[in-house]
């Protein structure tokens, strides 16, 4: 099978795990989102440390930003976990943004979508990512690109409520999953076409990454693409047992260019902004391992999600016309690294994070 066809499949399975749409006429929540600001964080390793986190991309980095109306993020049974009931996590609980806030030692940015409660919420930066973007468009508008959520973040600095001085200061994380491809087939993309395509993903997130660059940023961590290829959408034929390595090949060339652009962007302005959260390796490491590196957190059947529909067309989340639950969850979260069809629980990113610390020491140690 050619290996495009496959990362068609994929990325298309991706992002229809969890655009629904559902009527609702409610927006925003604000009251529980708080309590992600009151754990205490220590392992960080900074002679000076980074004062905020700037966040843009998708659904593995959105802590609310998403519109209720479009994502089952919103529903129960995300944040389960924490913080105890639907908060915009596309997660149990907390996600890839809230272990680099603890790790930089600052508390996770608010949701951009939020920032209208008050100043203060400035304080560790801002998180401008959505569930379901990419680069280029997704959803139509209804979803802000990458460009234009950075747009957002110029335009606080128009109004002087960042300064060059915090992007100098803060580490930027840009976090993308998947979206672009999923949205580029289902307006008929073909595979030929694809091939094109990820050269064009790829070019794009330069822009973006030479734009934030440009505001001020100087240290910009750029997530690798996961394992597509194990999503549980994906294994789900296999009864869980095996990822699709046809698929995760070709997101292997996603990751290829993506990793030279990089390294030209950093050869290119003589500094090393620029460096690779590397998702793929830290995913593959843990589903082989079962567990995290340390031997704490055990994953037994590593590729099997938490909270999966029924059947094919549900989704975890999901209710009948009736409001039945359509979906099934189980009794221990902390035992599974996938929470739903493309995303991991709270403890599956915990091993993640584990993984990836000592890349996050190494590129981050001249702060
Ligand atoms: C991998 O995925 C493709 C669809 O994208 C499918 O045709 C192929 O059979 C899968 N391979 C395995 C080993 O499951
Ligand atoms: C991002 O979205 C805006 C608004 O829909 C659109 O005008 C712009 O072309 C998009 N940018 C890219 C790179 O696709
Ligand atoms: C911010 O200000 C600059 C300079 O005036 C302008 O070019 C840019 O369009 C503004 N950006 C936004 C998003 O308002
Ligand atoms: C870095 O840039 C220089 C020119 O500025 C070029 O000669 C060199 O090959 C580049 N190295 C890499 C690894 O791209």
């Amino acid at each position: 099978m050619d290996p495009f066809l496959s990362l068609f499949f994929s990325c298309f399975l991706l992002t229809s795990g969890y655009i629904v749409v559902q009527a609702s006429p409610h927006h925003h929540h604000h009251h529980h989102h708080r309590r992600a600001e009151h754990e205490v964080y220590d392992d960080h390793a900074f002679s000076r440390r980074p004062t905020k986190l700037f966040v843009f991309g998708d659904s593995y980095a959105d802590t609310g930003n998403i519109r209720k109306s479009l994502g089952n993020s919103w529903k129960e049974p995300y944040g389960s976990t924490f913080p105890g009931k639907p908060a915009g996590r596309f997660s149990d609980g907390r996600i890839l943004t809230d272990y680099l806030a603890k790790f930089l030692g600052v508390k996770s940015p608010w949701a951009y979508t939020w920032m209208k409660l008050g100043g203060k919420k400035l304080r560790n930066g801002m998180n401008f990512a959505y569930g379901g973007s990419g680069v280029f468009n997704t959803l139509g508008d209804l979803l802000p690109n990458v460009t234009t959520q950075m747009d957002f973040f110029e335009k606080l600095m128009n109004e002087s409520l960042y300064t060059k001085r915090d992007l100098q200061s803060s580490v930027v994380l840009l976090c993308l999953a998947g979206n672009d491809y999923a949205a580029y087939v289902l307006k008929d993309g073909s595979v030929q076409g694809l091939q094109k395509f990820i050269p064009k993903v790829i070019n794009q997130l330069t822009l973006d990454l030479k734009r934030i660059k440009a505001l001020g940023a100087t240290k910009v961590a750029v997530t690798s693409l996961e394992p597509l290829g194990c999503l549980p959408r994906m294994t789900q034929m296999s009864a869980f047992q095996q990822c699709n390595v046809t698929q995760n090949l070709a997101v292997g060339y996603h990751n290829f260019l993506l990793q030279q652009a990089v390294e030209k962007l950093n050869n290119e302005t003589r500094t090393s902004t620029f460096f690779i959260l590397d998702l793929y390796n830290s995913f593959t490491s843990v589903l082989e391992q079962k567990g995290d590196s340390q031997g704490i957190l055990k994953f037994e059947t590593p590729l099997k999600p938490c909270c999966m529909g029924i059947n094919s067309g549900y989704w975890c989340g999901s209710l009948d016309e009736k409001g039945a639950k359509m979906y099934t969850v189980c009794s221990d979260p902390k035992s599974a690294f996938f929470w739903d069809a493309s995303h991991p629980t709270e403890a599956g990113w915990r091993a993640v994070y584990t993984n990836l610390k000592s890349s996050l020491e190494q590129n981050l140690k001249s702060y």
